[in-house]
Protein backbone atom coordinates (compact mmCIF):
# COMPACT_ATOMS: atom_id res chain seq x y z
CA UNK A 1 0.00 0.00 0.00
CA UNK A 2 1.21 3.54 -1.02
CA UNK A 3 1.83 6.58 1.31
CA UNK A 4 2.09 9.88 0.22
CA UNK A 5 3.97 12.32 1.89
CA UNK A 6 3.57 16.33 0.96
CA UNK A 7 6.77 18.42 1.09
CA UNK A 8 4.96 21.83 1.67
CA UNK A 9 3.64 20.08 4.95
CA UNK A 10 5.55 16.73 6.04
CA UNK A 11 1.86 16.31 6.29
CA UNK A 12 1.22 11.83 5.32
CA UNK A 13 -1.68 10.66 3.63
CA UNK A 14 -2.31 6.52 4.35
CA UNK A 15 -5.00 3.93 3.78
CA UNK A 16 -6.19 2.87 0.30
CA UNK A 17 -9.22 5.24 -0.20
CA UNK A 18 -7.36 8.32 1.11
CA UNK A 19 -4.01 7.64 -1.21
CA UNK A 20 -6.54 6.70 -3.96
CA UNK A 21 -8.31 9.88 -3.81
CA UNK A 22 -5.34 11.92 -3.26
CA UNK A 23 -3.64 10.59 -6.26
CA UNK A 24 -6.95 11.18 -8.24
CA UNK A 25 -7.30 14.37 -7.28
CA UNK A 26 -3.65 14.97 -8.95
CA UNK A 27 -4.13 13.62 -12.20
CA UNK A 28 -2.52 9.94 -10.81
CA UNK A 29 -3.59 6.70 -11.98
CA UNK A 30 -2.44 4.77 -9.16
CA UNK A 31 -3.74 0.85 -8.94
CA UNK A 32 -2.97 -2.66 -7.54
CA UNK A 33 -1.53 -5.64 -9.01
CA UNK A 34 -1.64 -9.16 -6.87
CA UNK A 35 2.09 -10.45 -6.07
CA UNK A 36 0.92 -13.34 -4.57
CA UNK A 37 0.74 -14.67 -7.94
CA UNK A 38 4.52 -14.02 -8.37
CA UNK A 39 6.13 -17.60 -7.31
CA UNK A 40 8.01 -17.87 -4.05
CA UNK A 41 11.54 -17.44 -5.60
CA UNK A 42 10.95 -14.15 -6.98
CA UNK A 43 9.26 -12.18 -4.70
CA UNK A 44 12.80 -10.72 -3.49
CA UNK A 45 15.03 -11.66 -5.42
CA UNK A 46 16.74 -8.46 -7.47
CA UNK A 47 19.33 -10.11 -9.90
CA UNK A 48 17.42 -11.56 -12.30
CA UNK A 49 18.01 -13.32 -15.71
CA UNK A 50 16.14 -12.88 -19.01
CA UNK A 51 14.57 -15.87 -17.96
CA UNK A 52 13.15 -14.84 -14.49
CA UNK A 53 12.78 -11.49 -16.47
CA UNK A 54 10.08 -13.29 -19.08
CA UNK A 55 9.16 -15.36 -16.24
CA UNK A 56 7.74 -12.26 -14.31
CA UNK A 57 5.97 -10.56 -17.51
CA UNK A 58 4.29 -14.12 -18.01
CA UNK A 59 3.24 -14.06 -14.68
CA UNK A 60 1.49 -10.53 -14.87
CA UNK A 61 0.15 -10.80 -18.55
CA UNK A 62 -3.42 -10.44 -18.04
CA UNK A 63 -2.44 -6.71 -15.63
CA UNK A 64 -0.25 -5.64 -18.55
CA UNK A 65 -2.77 -6.03 -20.96
CA UNK A 66 -5.95 -5.10 -19.54
CA UNK A 67 -3.61 -1.49 -18.06
CA UNK A 68 -2.04 -1.41 -21.76
CA UNK A 69 -5.51 -1.63 -23.11
CA UNK A 70 -7.36 1.13 -21.38
CA UNK A 71 -4.26 3.29 -21.64
CA UNK A 72 -2.93 3.03 -25.18
CA UNK A 73 0.41 1.51 -23.92
CA UNK A 74 2.19 -0.63 -26.47
CA UNK A 75 5.50 -1.75 -25.36
CA UNK A 76 6.71 -3.18 -21.83
CA UNK A 77 9.83 -4.69 -19.81
CA UNK A 78 11.32 -5.48 -16.93
CA UNK A 79 13.75 -2.96 -14.38
CA UNK A 80 15.14 -3.75 -11.66
CA UNK A 81 17.84 -1.69 -9.28
CA UNK A 82 19.96 -3.15 -6.14
CA UNK A 83 23.48 -2.43 -4.57
CA UNK A 84 24.43 -5.46 -7.30
CA UNK A 85 23.25 -2.41 -10.40
CA UNK A 86 26.79 -0.96 -11.12
CA UNK A 87 26.95 2.33 -10.54
CA UNK A 88 24.34 2.45 -8.88
CA UNK A 89 24.84 5.67 -6.85
CA UNK A 90 25.55 7.60 -10.52
CA UNK A 91 21.92 5.78 -11.95
CA UNK A 92 20.20 7.42 -8.52
CA UNK A 93 21.82 11.20 -9.00
CA UNK A 94 20.84 10.96 -12.08
CA UNK A 95 17.79 9.73 -11.66
CA UNK A 96 16.77 12.71 -9.07
CA UNK A 97 16.67 15.77 -11.16
CA UNK A 98 12.70 16.88 -12.08
CA UNK A 99 11.78 16.41 -15.68
CA UNK A 100 8.86 15.50 -17.73
CA UNK A 101 8.40 13.02 -20.79
CA UNK A 102 5.65 13.17 -23.49
CA UNK A 103 3.94 9.71 -22.59
CA UNK A 104 3.08 8.60 -19.23
CA UNK A 105 5.53 7.36 -16.53
CA UNK A 106 4.25 4.02 -16.20
CA UNK A 107 5.79 1.47 -13.12
CA UNK A 108 3.76 -1.61 -11.35
CA UNK A 109 5.86 -2.98 -8.44
CA UNK A 110 6.72 -6.58 -8.37
CA UNK A 111 9.46 -6.75 -5.33
CA UNK A 112 11.02 -3.75 -3.12
CA UNK A 113 10.20 -0.34 -2.92
CA UNK A 114 10.38 3.05 -5.01
CA UNK A 115 8.95 6.48 -4.83
CA UNK A 116 8.10 8.60 -6.81
CA UNK A 117 7.99 12.77 -6.34
CA UNK A 118 5.56 14.27 -8.61
CA UNK A 119 4.45 17.81 -8.98
CA UNK A 120 1.47 18.13 -7.64
CA UNK A 121 -1.66 21.15 -8.05
CA UNK A 122 -0.20 25.05 -6.85
CA UNK A 123 -1.35 24.51 -3.49
CA UNK A 124 -0.29 21.22 -3.31
CA UNK A 125 3.43 21.59 -4.41
CA UNK A 126 5.52 18.47 -4.55
CA UNK A 127 4.88 15.22 -2.63
CA UNK A 128 6.24 11.88 -2.86
CA UNK A 129 4.56 8.75 -3.29
CA UNK A 130 5.84 5.57 -1.72
CA UNK A 131 5.45 2.61 -3.45
CA UNK A 132 5.51 -1.24 -2.79
CA UNK A 133 5.16 -4.37 -4.11
CA UNK A 134 2.13 -4.42 -6.16
CA UNK A 135 1.58 -0.98 -6.17
CA UNK A 136 0.85 0.33 -9.98
CA UNK A 137 1.35 4.09 -10.49
CA UNK A 138 1.17 6.01 -13.86
CA UNK A 139 2.60 9.65 -13.99
CA UNK A 140 0.90 11.35 -16.66
CA UNK A 141 2.95 12.81 -19.80
CA UNK A 142 4.29 16.32 -19.17
CA UNK A 143 4.00 16.54 -15.15
CA UNK A 144 7.22 17.16 -13.56
CA UNK A 145 8.44 14.02 -11.27
CA UNK A 146 11.69 11.71 -10.77
CA UNK A 147 11.50 8.30 -9.25
CA UNK A 148 14.15 7.07 -6.93
CA UNK A 149 14.75 4.25 -4.48
CA UNK A 150 14.12 4.21 -0.72
CA UNK A 151 16.43 3.15 2.24
CA UNK A 152 16.48 -0.91 0.87
CA UNK A 153 17.40 0.32 -2.57
CA UNK A 154 15.89 -2.28 -4.14
CA UNK A 155 13.21 -2.40 -7.07
CA UNK A 156 11.92 -4.75 -9.83
CA UNK A 157 9.31 -2.90 -11.84
CA UNK A 158 7.35 -3.35 -14.61
CA UNK A 159 7.66 -0.28 -17.20
CA UNK A 160 5.48 0.10 -19.50
CA UNK A 161 5.03 2.64 -22.94
CA UNK A 162 3.63 3.82 -26.08
CA UNK A 163 7.02 4.12 -27.72
CA UNK A 164 10.19 3.94 -25.75
CA UNK A 165 11.60 7.07 -27.36
CA UNK A 166 8.85 8.68 -25.92
CA UNK A 167 10.49 8.13 -22.25
CA UNK A 168 13.04 10.63 -23.61
CA UNK A 169 13.46 13.14 -19.92
CA UNK A 170 13.21 16.15 -20.54
CA UNK A 171 14.50 18.10 -17.62
CA UNK A 172 12.23 20.74 -15.78
CA UNK A 173 13.72 23.64 -14.26
CA UNK A 174 11.69 24.88 -11.16
CA UNK A 175 12.49 27.25 -8.39
CA UNK A 176 9.75 25.84 -6.31
CA UNK A 177 10.91 22.21 -6.37
CA UNK A 178 11.81 21.21 -2.40
CA UNK A 179 14.64 18.90 -2.47
CA UNK A 180 13.68 17.74 0.88
FE1 LIG B 1 10.61 10.00 -15.56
Amino acid sequence: MAEIRIRNTEERIKGEENVQAFLKSQGVLYEHWNTAKLPAELKNKFELSDEEKTQILETFQDDIKNLAARRGYLTWDIISLSDATPNLDELLKKFENVHTHTEDEVRAITAGRGIFVIKGAEEVGYFDVELEAGDVISVSQDTPHFFTLMENRQIVAVRLFIETEGWIAHPYADEKFQSK
